[in-house]
């Protein structure tokens, strides 16, 4: 999988992908990220990229011409399978949306800044829309590493364990069960004791109904899906 990802502030993506399980999943070959610098598509030499909003009101509008550049550039050497632009206005990352992009080959992620960009923009090159969760960040950044770090945790091999994936939570609309580590005990603290009874199908049993109970509690919404 290829993802490129545009941003006016590329220096904030640096760190996300160069750590753990990114970084050795691109150190595979299992996946590649490549961030843009918007500004090398500004429209003069004063690096502009954004303009104030036609009609007025506060903030500024980032402009179709360095993105529509910037995606031409792209999509001359590759086809993409999705163009996500990060917006508190998309529809909300869950799991499951997360699964159905890690089906894909490339994607182009596009980060919003200031009042967001030019609506030409969504209309004429997004395919997918997406937030992060009911609140505004300053840029759309973060949502985009994000998105990228879970998609490409569930890429089959990037995780070491293949089955981690599938036990985590919301994977099977349910929230994951504790987990414990040794000491058996740490200060009169016990781990339940099924778990060290070496009885797998018992201990299975076990962990789904703690997952169901947890769900239970914490999201019964979940368990209403
Ligand atoms: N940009 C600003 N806020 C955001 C959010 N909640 N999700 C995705 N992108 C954003």
């Amino acid at each position: 999988m290829r993802i490129d990802i545009i941003s006016c502030q590329p220096d904030l993506l640096d760190s996300p992908f160069s750590h753990s399980i990114l970084k050795r999943a691109q150190q595979k070959g299992l996946a590649e990220v490549h961030v843009h610098d918007l500004r090398k598509y500004a429209i003069n030499k004063h690096g502009q990229i954004d303009d104030y909003a036609f009609g007025g009101g506060a903030g500024m509008v980032m402009m179709i011409e360095p993105i529509d550049k910037c995606i031409s550039d792209l999509k001359a050497e590759r086809e993409y399978d999705a163009i996500v632009y990060m917006t508190p206005d998309g529809q909300t990352l869950n799991q499951n949306t997360v699964n159905q992009f890690s089906l894909l080959h490339n994607i182009i992620i596009l980060c919003g800044h200031y009042k967001g960009v030019d609506e030409r923009v969504r209309q004429q090159f997004i395919t997918h829309e997406i937030s992060i969760g009911d609140y505004v960040l300053s840029g759309g950044e973060l949502g985009a590493a994000v998105l990228a770090d879970a998609i490409i945790r569930i890429i089959p091999g990037v995780l070491n364990d293949e089955t981690s994936a599938l036990t985590d939570s919301f994977q099977d609309g349910l929230l994951a069960p504790p987990v414990y580590t040794r000491p058996a005990e740490y200060k009169g603290l016990k781990v339940p004791e099924i778990l060290l009874s070496g009885d797998t199908p018992k201990i299975e049993q076990w962990r789904f109904e703690q997952a169901v109970e947890r769900t239970r509690q914490r999201r019964p919404d979940l368990l209403n899906e």
